[in-house]
């Protein structure tokens, strides 16, 4: 496949960066991104010259500044459902890889940004960063695993206020809060980063499957399918609300959005 919007780089022993590269949106995961994503994922995480994978944006302004509001905001609920849902199968490679995966936080990671750095075994982050789930702003909610894997770095009720508010955490806060590991310098964020990969590559990559597996399991990734699902349907159907529409349209016109009050889902059957 050609890769668009991808680009990598490969570093002894066995290290491999994948950098997101659409800057004039902030690399903004539209359908095409998605899809690139999902492919080098999945043949990287068979490849047996990758050991580690990196994963982080192009330019030092954006990680992720989310899934693309200009593509999502004429969707369908089917439509975002479907979205949600190929946002979460490039996603799970990223957390069922049989191998360390790292999120180089290197600026914003918005929405699907934080999501695709939370898919991560970890991240760490330059001191420019800002990480947050701004979806409730634009009448939606996380839509590729926001719901289940914000709780799991900084606890339940903390990962409640941040969704509720939509509010973004610099890279300090985000620090203390235990969602990044590390904050570097923007210029040292991709060489520290690539010699903790190198504390990893030289070691036994099958014992490093084995822990991974484990850690995901008794951290409550059981059941991971069904609860993502929930999350697209819930995601999906918030798409054609008054709510959506505004927010996204809010953003786009580069405007403050006015919400109603509560309204009644989409509660259209959605395809399994
Ligand atoms: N989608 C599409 N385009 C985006 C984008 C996004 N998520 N984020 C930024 N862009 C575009 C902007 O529209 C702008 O394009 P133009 O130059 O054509 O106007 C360009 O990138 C640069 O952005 P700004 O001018 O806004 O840059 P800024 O420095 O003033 O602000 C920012 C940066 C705070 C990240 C701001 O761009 C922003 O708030 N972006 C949206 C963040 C967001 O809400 N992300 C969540 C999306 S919803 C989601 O991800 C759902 C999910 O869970 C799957």
């Amino acid at each position: 496949m050609t890769y668009n919007f991808l680009k990598t780089e490969t570093y002894d022993p066995g290290i491999l960066i994948v950098k997101i590269a659409r800057p004039d949106a902030l690399n903004a995961l539209n359908t095409q991104v998605l899809i690139e994503l999902k492919h080098i994922l999945s043949e990287e995480a068979q490849n047996p010259k990758t050991r580690v994978l990196i994963l982080t944006g192009e330019g030092n302004k954006a990680f992720i500044a989310g899934a693309d509001i200009s593509e999502m905001h004429a969707k369908s609920a089917e439509e975002g459902v479907q979205f949600a849902q190929l946002g979460h199968e490039a996603t799970k490679l990223l957390e069922l890889m049989p191998k360390p995966t790292i999120a180089a936080v290197n600026g914003f990671a918005l929405g699907g940004g934080a999501e695709f750095a939370m898919a991560c075994d970890f991240i760490v982050a330059s001191e420019n960063a800002v990480l947050g789930q701004p979806e409730v702003t634009l009448g939606v909610i996380p839509g590729f695993g926001g719901t289940l894997r914000l709780s799991k770095f900084v606890g339940l009720p903390r990962a409640k206020e941040l969704i509720f508010s939509g509010r973004k955490v610099k890279a300090q806060e985000a620090l203390s809060l235990g969602l990044v590991n590390h904050v570097f310098s923007s210029e040292e964020l991709i060489p520290n980063t690539i010699e903790i990969a190198r504390s990893m590559s030289q070691q036994s990559l099958s014992a490093i499957a084995r822990a991974k597996q484990l850690l995901n399991e008794f951290s409550e990734s059981a059941g991971l399918n069904f609860k993502l699902d929930a999350e697209a349907q819930a995601f999906g159907r918030l798409f054609g609300s008054a709510d959506q529409i505004e927010g996204m349209s809010a953003f786009l016109e580069k405007r403050k959005p006015h919400f109603q009050g509560l309204s009644t889902p989409n509660t259209q059957e959605q395809p399994q």
